[in-house]
C-alpha cells in the first residue's frame, strides 16, 4: 500500500483501501472518474460526469485474493474459458499486478501503467488512460527463445437500462460459435437483440461494436485494435442463479461485449515480437456518434 501511495497525484490519482481491504486507485479528471484494483489490474468503474456508469459491477462480487472480480473489466490472459485444473479465463485476473507509473497527460487525461508478474516467457503490461473515454492497452512481448502462444480478452461488462430493449450493432456478417450449443453460425442480423441466455464468440471481426440503449438514451461504443474476436454474453435467469458472485436480479442491467483474440484467433509471437490489444470505450446520446 505504501509503495502504491508513491503514485498518488493530488486531486487526480488517489490510492485507498478498497472493498475487501484490497488496495484500489481512484482516478478523477475534469470529465470522468474511474476506479482500478491492482488485483487483476481490474478497472471496476468508469463514469463520465453527468452520465450513469458505463461499466457494470455486481453487488455480489468477491473482492478476495485469488478470486476474480465480477464486473468492470477482467483482464483475460493467457487463456480464455476453462482449463482443467487451472483458473477459468487465465491467471491474470486473479494476480496482483504491479503499478509501475501514474501520470497526467497534456489533454487532462490520467494514465496508470501496470506490469504482470507471471511465469510465462513474456513481458505483460496494461496501460489504462482515463479521460473523456476509457482506453486500455494490453501489451505482450515474447521474451523467450521460442514461439509463445496465448489468448487474451478485455472482458468488459457494460451497464444497460434493460437487456430486453438494447441492441448490439457492428457484427453483421461475422462468423460465430454459439457457446451454448457449440454450433457455428454467421450473424445475419443488423443488430443483436436479447431474449434468452446468450454466449457467442464472433471470430475474425475487427469492427467497432455499438450498444444502443433506449432506456438510458445512450449508445456505448467499443472501439478496438489488435483484436479479431468479439464475445457477447448475458447469463439470463438460470445461469445468474448458479453464479454465487452475481445477484439473481442483475442480469437485465448488464451485457458483456468483450474484445480479444480467442480460440482460432489466438496469438503466436516469435521471440522478441509484441502484440497490443487496445480497446476504447465511449458513449454518446442515442442516435449520435462519439467523438
Ligand atoms: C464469458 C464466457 O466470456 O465469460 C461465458 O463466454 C462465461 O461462457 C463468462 O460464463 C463468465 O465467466 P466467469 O469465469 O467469469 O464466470
Amino acid at each position: 500500500m505504501d509503495s502504491l501511495k508513491n503514485h498518488d497525484i493530488p486531486g487526480r490519482v488517489t490510492v485507498f483501501s478498497g472493498k475487501g481491504n484490497l488496495p484500489a486507485i481512484r482516478i478523477q479528471t475534469e470529465t470522468s472518474e474511474a476506479e482500478i484494483y491492482p488485483h487483476g489490474a481490474h478497472v471496476t468503474a468508469f463514469q463520465k460526469k453527468g452520465e450513469p456508469p458505463l461499466l457494470f459491477m455486481s453487488g455480489s462480487s468477491d473482492f478476495l485474493p485469488g478470486k476474480p472480480i465480477r464486473g468492470g473489466v477482467p483482464v483475460i490472459f493467457p487463456w480464455f474459458g476453462g482449463r482443467e485444473g487451472h483458473p477459468a479465463h487465465g491467471t491474470a485476473r486473479v494476480t496482483p499486478w504491479d503499478l509501475t507509473n501514474s501520470m497526467l497527460l497534456p489533454n487532462g487525461s490520467a494514465r496508470l501503467c501496470f506490469h504482470l508478474p507471471c511465469p510465462e516467457p513474456a513481458n505483460v503490461e496494461f496501460i489504462v488512460t482515463v479521460g473523456n473515454s476509457l482506453t486500455m492497452e494490453f501489451v505482450v512481448t515474447n521474451t523467450g527463445n521460442a514461439d509463445f502462444t496465448f489468448e487474451n480478452c478485455l472482458h468488459t461488462y457494460f451497464q444497460v437500462g434493460d437487456i430486453h430493449t438494447i441492441e448490439v450493432a457492428g457484427l453483421k456478417g461475422a462468423r460465430y460459435t454459439d457457446s451454448l450449443t457449440t454450433t457455428q453460425h454467421v450473424e445475419e442480423a443488423e443488430s443483436i437483440r436479447f431474449t434468452s441466455e446468450t454466449d457467442r464468440i464472433y471470430q475474425d471481426t475487427t469492427t467497432t461494436a455499438e450498444i444502443r440503449d433506449p432506456a438510458l438514451g445512450r449508445s456505448i461504443f467499443v472501439r478496438k485494435s489488435g483484436s479479431k474476436s468479439t464475445v457477447v454474453w448475458n447469463p439470463w435467469i438460470d445461469k445468474s442463479k448458479r453464479m454465487l458472485d452475481f445477484g439473481d436480479d442483475e442480469w437485465p442491467h448488464m451485457v458483456c461485449v468483450e474484445s480479444g483474440n480467442v480460440k482460432e484467433n489466438h496469438i503466436t509471437l516469435a521471440p522478441g515480437e509484441s502484440s497490443t490489444l487496445k480497446v476504447e470505450i465511449d458513449s454518446a446520446p442515442l442516435g449520435g456518434s462519439a467523438g
